[in-house]
């Protein structure tokens, strides 16, 4: 069998990597958190996250029965760097959910004849109906990050995507339609672990795609589209919640907080769902940490 990729990320790694993330990924052993400056230096326990976890699964639930019976339209946008988790906190949030209610939607890049229509339009077919949850693993926000990054539109056609921007989610918004946007961060080094760790896994390279392993050598460029995403994305009727990824565990609990902290459904526990960690999530103001 030929294994995806073989070998280009530990290439990156040894060859190309900037001297500080290599070091920081030769040296990091064993350690759990390589990002400086992050919050903690421990990830946080399984036993500890089950156990918080739990208890946010039942709101889940409660939750999705909720909206369903009162003819909610949800859609909660999963983006992120590559690797920051983006793909297990949708797991975490759908894993106990009906998934007709609940559609995870991961559109591949636009074919031929989607190219030539309005670029929100395939996002637009979509959107739920009442009673829906849909989960967006990537979003409208391609154009804002990677396919800058990748030189996929042209620099008119992104100008004109963040001109109309503030009316389409306003237009969303204005309709009755409840939007949730997530921003999945990562530090360079921790992204570049993840990688190689995907890279060894058999299981896992699935996951790997060439933009990643392009994107590993063009931290930079991301993280100015990023600002400049946040910059002119982040509306009072549409903010962005920033939620820091590197430790896996803590992300995904803050995520399922987030979504469960807007909503007043039926028997909705406060509790069970207890506050936010603010080292952990928070506003744009939170990136990049
Ligand atoms: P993912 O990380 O979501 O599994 P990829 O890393 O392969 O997927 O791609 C990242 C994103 O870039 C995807 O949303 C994909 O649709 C988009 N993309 C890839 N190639 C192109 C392209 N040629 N034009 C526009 N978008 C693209
Ligand atoms: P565990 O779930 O604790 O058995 O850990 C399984 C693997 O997941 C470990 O080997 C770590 O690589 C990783 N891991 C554990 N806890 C975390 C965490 N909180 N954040 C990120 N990765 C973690
Ligand atoms: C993930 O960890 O799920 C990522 O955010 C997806 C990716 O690797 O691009």
């Amino acid at each position: 069998m030929d294994l995806p990729f073989d070998g280009a990320i530990s290439r990156y790694y040894e060859s190309e990597a900037p001297e500080a993330v290599r070091k920081a990924v030769a040296e990091g052993g064993k350690k759990d958190i390589l990002t400086e400056g992050f919050p903690y230096e421990r990830w946080m326990k399984s036993a500890e996250y089950e156990e918080r976890m739990k208890p946010l699964q039942v709101e889940l639930v409660k939750f999705q029965r909720w909206v369903e019976a009162t003819g909610q339209r949800v859609v909660v946008i999963f983006e992120g760097r590559d690797t920051a988790g983006k793909s297990g906190a949708i797991k975490r949030v759908s894993e106990n959910l009906n998934p007709r209610g609940a559609p995870v939607v991961a559109l591949p890049k636009p074919t031929d004849r989607e190219r030539t229509q309005w670029y929100f339009q395939r996002y637009i077919a979509q959107m739920p109906a009442a009673g829906e949850i849909a989960l967006l693993d990537r979003s409208w926000y391609n154009r804002g990050v990677v396919e800058k990054v990748f030189g996929f539109c042209s620099e008119a056609e992104r100008a004109h995507f963040f001109g109309q921007l503030p009316g389409f989610e306003q237009a969303l918004v204005d309709d009755g339609i409840r939007l949730i946007k997530l921003w999945f961060n990562v530090g360079q080094a921790e992204q570049l672990r993840r990688m190689l760790e995907r890279e060894k896994h058999v299981l896992k390279q699935w996951k790997l795609s060439s933009i990643d392993v392009k994107g590993l050598s063009k931290w930079d460029a991301y993280t100015e589209a990023i600002g400049e995403t946040f910059a002119r994305s982040d509306f009072p009727y549409a903010p962005w919640t920033v939620i820091r990824g590197d430790d896996k565990y803590r992300a995904r609990l803050a995520a399922v907080q987030r979504v469960l902290r807007d909503f007043d459904y039926d028997r909705k526990d406060p509790e069970a769902i207890s506050a936010p960690d603010p080292k952990i999530i928070g506003g744009v103001d939170l990136w990049p940490g």
